[in-house]
C-alpha cells in the first residue's frame, strides 16, 4: 500500500508504524488518520505480527490534530460524518501496541499514545492537552483516559491549564511505564514488542483484553470475565507447550493455536 503520511516497517513479528509529517510535527491530519488506522488494522489481521509499536520523530510524536485543517469545521459537518470516529478502532485491535514517545506528544497526540498499550517515553516526551488554549477540549479520549491513567487532580491540572508535563513527570504519574534515553527508546520499544510477540499470541490478546476490562466495568464483571478467559486460555496449544516447558526446563515454541 502507497501511505504518504506514515512509513510502515516489519521487524520479525513486530509491525512497525512510523508517523511522518515533519514538515508539521506529525500533526494528525484526515489522511493520516485514515492512514494510521488502515495500517494498523493490516498489521492485526496479518498473523505474521503478534505486536506493533507506533512512533514518530525525535522532535515530535505528534503536535495534535492538524490546526489548519480543522480551524473552519462547522458542527453539523463533524457530527454527521462523526469526524476522528475512525481513531476509536485503534482502541479495538486485538494484539498489543506498544507507543514509543519522543518529543511532543500533545493534543490529540498525547490521545494517540493512550490508545496504545504500553507507554515508552525517551526522557525529551513532553506530553499535554493544550486543546483549552483553542477554545476547545480534546476529542478522542484525552480527558477520559488521561484521568483514568494519572488521576483526577494530575489530569484537571493539565487539561485546564494546558501544560506541559515532562517524561519524569509523566512516570511518576503512571501514564508511561518507561523513560529511556531518547537513543534508547526505538530499541528499547522493539524489544518490549519484540518480546510480546513471542508470546502465545492468544494469550497475549485475552492479557489485553482482560487488562482493558478493567476500565470498562465494576470489579467483580471484570475479575469473572478473567476468568472466564482464564478457564479458555486451557483450550489452547500454547498453554499445553507453555507449562510443559516450564517442566522440562526449555524455553516454550509457542505455535499461537
Ligand atoms: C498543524 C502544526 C501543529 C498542529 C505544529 N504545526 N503543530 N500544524 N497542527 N497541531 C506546524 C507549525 O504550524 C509549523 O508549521 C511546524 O509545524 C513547526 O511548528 P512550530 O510551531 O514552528 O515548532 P515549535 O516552535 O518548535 O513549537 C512546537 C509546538 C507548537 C510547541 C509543539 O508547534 C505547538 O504548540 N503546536 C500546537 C500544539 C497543539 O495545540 N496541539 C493540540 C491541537 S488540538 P510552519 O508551516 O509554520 O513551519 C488537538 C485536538 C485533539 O489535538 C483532537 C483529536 C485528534
Amino acid at each position: 500500500t502507497e501511505y504518504e503520511t506514515i512509513l510502515v516497517d516489519r521487524k520479525g513479528r513486530v509491525g512497525i508504524i512510523t508517523l511522518n509529517r515533519p514538515e508539521a510535527l506529525n500533526a494528525l491530519n484526515t489522511r493520516l488518520m485514515t492512514e494510521v488506522v488502515a495500517a494498523a488494522k493490516e498489521f492485526d489481521r496479518d498473523p505474521g505480527i503478534g505486536a506493533l509499536v507506533v512512533t514518530g520523530s525525535a522532535k515530535a510524536f505528534a503536535a495534535g490534530a492538524d490546526i489548519k485543517e480543522m480551524q473552519d469545521n462547522r458542527f453539523p459537518a463533524v457530527y454527521l460524518d462523526d469526524w476522528l470516529g475512525p481513531w476509536d478502532e485503534l482502541g479495538r485491535l486485538r494484539k498489543p501496541v506498544v507507543a514509543a514517545v519522543a518529543g511532543y506528544a500533545l493534543g490529540g497526540g498525547c490521545e494517540l499514545a493512550m490508545l496504545c498499550d504500553v507507554l515508552i517515553a525517551a526522557d525529551t516526551a513532553k506530553f499535554g492537552q493544550p486543546e483549552i488554549k483553542l477554545g476547545v477540549i480534546p476529542g478522542i479520549g484525552g480527558s477520559q483516559r488521561l484521568t483514568r491513567a494519572i488521576g483526577k487532580a494530575k489530569a484537571m491540572d493539565l487539561c485546564l491549564t494546558g501544560r506541559m508535563m515532562g517524561a519524569e513527570e509523566a512516570e511518576r504519574s503512571g501514564l508511561v511505564s518507561r523513560v529511556v534515553p531518547a537513543e534508547q527508546l526505538l530499541p528499547e520499544a522493539l524489544a518490549v514488542a519484540e518480546a510480546v510477540a513471542a508470546m502465545s499470541l492468544p494469550a497475549a490478546v485475552m492479557m489485553k483484553e482482560s487488562v482493558n476490562r478493567a476500565f470498562e466495568t465494576t470489579l467483580a464483571e471484570g475479575v469473572r470475565f478473567e476468568r472466564r478467559l482464564f478457564h479458555a486460555a486451557f483450550a489452547t496449544a500454547d498453554q499445553k507447550e507453555g507449562m510443559a516447558a516450564f517442566a522440562e526446563k526449555r524455553p516454550a515454541a509457542f505455535t499461537n493455536g
